[in-house]
């Protein structure tokens, strides 16, 4: 995968996320990276409307860690962002979800520190003017 765009529009966020599954397979672990509202709820949108769910049904998981969707592969969108204790990073079960055979979407995966997972899509998102995002998604193999 290697994939950009120069987003003007939350519309068009979300049709990245959506052209973006055509790269995924089951399985795949995708990394969203960027400030506050920069899109990645937006993206998730795409991605899961591209899998058959409402894309409405999607919002940020801010008061649990993880959302399930039921789409034509199994969906786990992470929020991470409250999780800025590494000790509560460590309590946390991931890897059932991770290395399943579902997609698994993850915001501020920084917050994971250490247990990046050995391969996964890396997407950046940056504010570059008023509406406007630059967004890169590349597949990383073996980091670790
Ligand atoms: N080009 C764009 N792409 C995506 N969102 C945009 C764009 N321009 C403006 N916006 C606005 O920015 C906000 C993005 O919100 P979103 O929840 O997707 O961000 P987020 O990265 O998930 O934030 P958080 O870190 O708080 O979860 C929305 O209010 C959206 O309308
Ligand atoms: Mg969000």
């Amino acid at each position: 995968v290697k994939l950009s765009t120069n987003s003007k529009s939350p519309e068009e966020t979300e049709r990245f996320g959506q052209d973006l599954v055509r790269h995924l397979r089951r399985g795949d672990i995708v990394l969203l990276r960027g400030d506050l509202g920069t899109g990645k709820t937006t993206l998730v949108k795409g991605v899961a409307r591209a899998l058959g769910v409402d894309p409405r049904s999607v919002t940020s998981p801010t008061f649990v860690l993880m959302h399930y969707y039921e789409g034509r592969w199994p969906l786990y969108h992470f929020d991470l962002y409250r999780l800025e204790d590494p000790a509560a990073v460590e309590s946390v079960e991931y890897d059932e979800f991770f290395y399943g055979d579902g997609l698994s979407l993850v915001e501020w995966p920084e917050r994971l520190g250490a247990r990046l997972p050995p391969n996964y899509v890396k997407v950046d998102l940056r504010h570059t003017a008023f509406g406007h995002r630059k967004i890169e998604a590349v597949r990383v193999k073996d980091s670790a």
